[in-house]
């Protein structure tokens, strides 16, 4: 099969959909593989590296026109309308933005949503959001150290002692734990909260304090245990207790680091603005959650600002400011998955009895309704 890896276009867009390490299996598996030049540049994989993996060089219209598409981001308009009829793409698709299947749709072009696969062991090694969350939790906390103006460890100079900068990381899934692993080796003393108890035991064995909010009721416990791996809003008498107890925390802290997500819904705000007024002059948050609407209310998406003397951290695209390895962890997960929609001769097969294949297609609700497999 044809498989076409264009160059990203999206705004700070850096990474790419398949690394030289990739293009090697997928030309091993009798593909042939289009890389558009440039493609790789940004995310320090050279044309050169692309063609000794065995790729074929080629501009973004025949990159675009492959069978297969891999891709990052979603296609822009520009880009959906050189996509071939018929074709597949595969990528971090946004299946839940409307738009992006009503585009995908009018190209005549069968997607395949990474994100939206289903969190059982099988679909590991292809949860991009696991692979990218993991990268922006270590770089929240580079840019956090970054942008601190004091020490982050505990050190004792003959000019006087340092006091290790208390960290405290609000959301402890895939990215606050990361985050969590990465200020421990810098030194910091760290605080964790999330909704989840399962989290507990996981922030303790980091070597950090977990800020609990006891469940008061059956219901608290139950809604608390979240659906699918991921949180569920919590009822408001726990959200209240939880601000109570986070606004004293974040008081305390130096740095805080907020990662915490419900699907399809806006981020919960965790830190108030009276909270960030309450902060010591020279503090950093870094919200992770700035695309969803943040964790905190004044944070700005893709800006770093300054507000009550507590610099405010609000990138969207972490993991694209650590463009090499995101993409060798994001091609891997590419890989994987391509495995589940191409058969042993080569070609698409869609099976959709296959739940991650299911989960992750951007079809018309007839077609996931009466078609269980097409070829
Ligand atoms: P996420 O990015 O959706 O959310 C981040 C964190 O925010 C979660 O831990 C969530 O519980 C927390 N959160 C939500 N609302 C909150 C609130 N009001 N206060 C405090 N915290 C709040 O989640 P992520 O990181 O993608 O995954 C969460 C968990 O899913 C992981 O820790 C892991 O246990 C599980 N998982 C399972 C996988 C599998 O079995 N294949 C793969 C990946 C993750």
């Amino acid at each position: 099969m044809l498989i076409g890896i264009p160059t990203e276009t999206g705004p700070g867009e850096t990474r790419v959909a398949a690394s030289p390490e990739t293009v090697k299996k997928f030309v091993a598996q009798k593909h042939t593989v289009l890389v558009e030049r440039g493609a790789g540049e940004r995310a320090a994989f050279t044309d050169d590296a692309y063609a000794a993996a065995g790729a074929r060089l080629c501009d973004a219209a025949e990159a675009l026109g492959a069978a297969l598409v891999l891709k990052v981001r979603a296609p822009s308009e520009a880009e959906a309308a050189r996509l071939a009829r018929g074709g597949v793409l595969v990528g971090m698709l946004e299946p839940t933005d409307e738009e992006n299947a009503r585009r995908l749709h009018a190209a005549g072009v069968t997607g395949f949503a990474l994100e939206a696969a289903p969190r059982v062991t099988r679909a590991q090694s292809m949860d991009v959001l696991s692979s990218q969350a993991n990268i922006a939790g270590y770089k929240a906390v580079m840019l956090a150290a970054n942008h601190y103006q004091r020490f982050i460890p505990m050190l004792m100079t003959a000019a006087g002692t340092v006091k290790a900068a208390r960290v405290l990381v609000l959301g402890a899934g895939v990215a606050g734990l990361q985050a969590i692993a990465t200020a421990k080796r810098l030194g910091a003393a760290i605080e964790a909260s999330d909704v989840r108890p399962a989290v507990k035991e996981q922030v303790e064995s980091l070597g950090a304090r977990f800020v609990d909010v006891p469940f008061e009721t059956p219901e608290e416990a139950e809604i608390a245990r979240g659906a699918g791996g991921y949180a569920r809003p919590m009822p408001p008498a726990w959200l209240q207790r939880q601000a109570t107890l986070v606004a004293e925390r974040v008081k305390a802290a130096d740095i805080a680091i907020t990662t915490a997500l419900i699907p399809g819904r806006r981020a919960p705000v965790l830190i108030s603005a009276e909270m960030v007024a309450s902060m010591k002059p020279g503090s950093v948050i870094v919200d992770l959650a700035a695309a969803q609407g943040g964790n905190c209310p004044l944070t700005e998406p893709d800006r770093v600002v300054t507000k009550h003397g507590v610099t405010l951290i609000g990138f969207t695209n972490l993991a694209a400011l650590v463009a090499a390895d995101a993409s060798a962890l994001y091609a891997r997960n590419v890989f994987d998955f391509t495995k589940l929609i191409v058969d042993a001769e080569g070609n698409f097969a869609l099976n959709l009895e296959d739940e991650i294949v299911r989960a992750c297609a951007m079809l018309p609700a007839e077609v996931l309704s009466n078609q269980t497999t097409l070829a």
